[in-house]
């Protein structure tokens, strides 16, 4: 079959699926306390999402990365990577996951068996009460946990933390240094405007520019030209010897090397983070003509994709897009 190429020449190879916009943390920079989430009912279920995967790899996705919300509070997450396994090798190159990390310590090793060899975890504090304020949940010891017991099971893992100029700016060197000490690479994010929240995201956000600067105040930092398909630059620090990376979606444009998709839990691809043109592959999987009529939906969905995204700080009052992160997979 033929791969997939977008109008502007750049081959989709990565998909992101996301199993679920639940999630069992409540982040003050993704989701409102009162969030409302997806009737279970309008859920793909988990052989739809399995054949989903399936159609993408057999038009040259070799990566996918299964995200939220939270995955691990999926029902029956594991049943399907374990049945997506058997892509592995032949067609695709890895299945990794994104989580929070609070339900790790009892997934870690389903995961390395469902052969998944890499872990996102996000973790935006290492003080527990700063963690609490940031997720609305006490759970960073849980985190802590999985994240050992992740290290046990032989999974690498990489920390995502999220910048917040009130609540962990001032942290943010304390936890490079703690993930180089573990040998985990972590990479920073800038707050995007994706959904509403409860609080006004400009107060929150915080140019990584800045924090670079100031981090090459008291450390020698050199660029890496390692590109991970994705959004972030990365740097090694000479002091720790570990990479950090920069996702800075709002200083920096990141679009030209774009080589993903995004899939949510009903079936709707989204073929930029920042634009709201969305395309339902949903009726197309449930048509009774094989794959026929999901492959040419597919084909249509990314004819419509946009060159890149529009985030603009001074637009950050009003989200870029009406749905959260959760909803899409960070
Ligand atoms: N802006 C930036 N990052 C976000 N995440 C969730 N919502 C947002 C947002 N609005 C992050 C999570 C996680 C990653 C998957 O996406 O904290 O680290
Ligand atoms: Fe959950 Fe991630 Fe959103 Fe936090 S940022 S509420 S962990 S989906």
């Amino acid at each position: 079959m033929n791969p997939l190429i977008d109008p502007f020449g750049r081959a989709i190879t990565y998909l992101r699926v996301s199993v679920t916009d639940r999630c069992d943390l409540r982040c003050i920079y993704c989701m409102s306390e009162r969030m409302r989430f997806v009737p279970r009912n309008e859920l793909l279920s988990l052989e739809e999402l399995d054949r989903l995967c399936a159609a993408f790899v057999a038009r040259g996705v070799r990566r996918l990365r299964f995200t939220g919300g939270e995955p691990l509070v999926r029902r029956g997450f594991l049943d399907l990577l374990n049945s997506v396994k058997r892509h592995l090798g032949a067609a695709l190159d890895e299945i990794t996951v994104t989580t929070n990390g609070v339900q790790l310590a009892e997934f870690a090793r389903p995961l390395f068996e469902a052969g998944v060899r890499r872990v996102n975890v996000s973790v935006d504090s290492l003080d527990r009460e700063t963690f609490k304020h940031i997720s609305r949940r006490d759970r960073l010891p849980q985190v802590l946990d999985g994240i050992d017991a992740a290290e046990r099971a032989g999974l690498k893992i990489k920390i995502n933390t999220v910048a917040l100029r009130h609540d962990n700016a001032h942290e943010l060197p304390e936890m490079v240094k703690w993930a180089h000490s573990r040998g985990f690479d972590i990479t920073l994010i800038e707050t995007m405007p994706l959904g509403e929240i409860d609080e006004d995201r400009t107060n929150q956000f915080l140019s990584l520019a800045r924090v670079r600067e100031d981090m090459a105040s008291y450390w020698r930092m050199t660029d890496l030209p390692d590109r991970t398909g994705g959004p972030a630059r990365y740097v090694r620090v000479e002091d720790t010897g570990g990479r950090l990376g920069f996702i800075t979606p709002l200083t920096h444009n990141f679009c030209e090397a774009c080589s993903r998709v995004r899939l949510t839990c009903t079936g709707k691809l989204y073929l930029c983070l920042g634009h709201e043109t969305s395309v339902d592959l949903r009726e197309p999987l449930r048509s009774n003509d094989g794959d026929a009529a999901l492959q040419a939906a597919i084909d249509a969905a990314i004819r419509l994709r946009p060159k890149g995204h529009d985030f603009q700080i001074e637009r950050l009052r009003a989200p870029a897009t009406a749905r959260h992160m959760s909803v899409t997979g960070g």
